[in-house]
């Protein structure tokens, strides 16, 4: 595994009445993960297109959109024309993944494919090859601060193992629950990016929490 452990805390966590103030607070993070959420594909609204252009406007980490929405095809390219590094779709909201990541490349950002806790990966494998990042979820996607679900982790594993047999190159991110009690199992299933909303804006210091996180998933691997 030749990549260095990835933290990608979650705005979702943070203080939405001070976004510019919350991303300067995790500027050692890897990549800024923005859950935008639709009120459709989940039952919860977050925020959309014109806020994550004013957080990408002055974040000092690059932003990894995780469009929790219907209808991706039609709305996840504007996040790659702002500017967001990754842009990650949902598989079950998707008629045409090939089709969102071409667009998402094309736009100039990472193509992300996110399954739920109840998807199997065998589905999409055909459609993987396209894409620079899987994200495993390991909650229901729709709040913050729920419990890590380890059962998704055999999804994570057989991920890890394609990408080192040379038949996918991904970026695996898993997404939910992640804290110091439960990131040692991500990473040694074979993880490499780690969304965590509540570890790191519940805690003190962000920033050590941050580096705490980073430092236990490179023990784990
Ligand atoms: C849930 C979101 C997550 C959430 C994670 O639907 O996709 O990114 O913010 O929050 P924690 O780390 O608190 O589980
Ligand atoms: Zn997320």
């Amino acid at each position: 595994m030749s990549r260095e452990p990835m933290i990608a805390p979650s705005l979702l966590s943070a203080d939405f009445a001070r976004l510019a103030d919350e991303v300067q607070r995790i500027a050692d993070a890897d990549w800024v993960h923005v859950d935008v959420m639709d009120a459709h594909f989940v039952p919860n609204l977050t925020l959309g297109l014109p806020v994550v252009k004013a957080i990408q406007a002055v974040s000092p980490v690059p932003l990894d959109c995780h469009l929790m929405i219907d209808d991706p095809e039609r709305w996840a390219p504007g996040y790659a024309e702002a500017g967001a590094r990754n842009v990650t779709v949902h598989a079950e909201a998707c008629t045409d993944p090939r089709a969102v990541a071409r667009d998402l490349k094309a736009a100039g950002a990472l193509a992300g494919l996110a399954i739920k806790p109840g998807t199997p990966l065998e589905d999409y494998l055909d459609v993987l090859p396209e894409f620079d990042t899987l994200l495993v979820m390991t909650v229901e996607p729709g709040f913050g601060g729920q419990s890590f679900m380890p059962e998704v982790l055999p999804k994570v594993r057989e991920a890890r193992r394609l990408v080192e047999a040379g038949h996918l190159q991904l970026f695996l991110e898993v997404d939910g629950g992640i804290n110091a009690d439960t990131i040692e199992q991500a990473a040694e299933a074979g993880a490499d990016v780690f969304v965590a909303g509540s570890a790191v804006y519940g805690a003190d210091d962000p920033g050590r929490a941050i580096a705490a996180l980073r430092a236990q998933a490179a023990r784990a691997r």
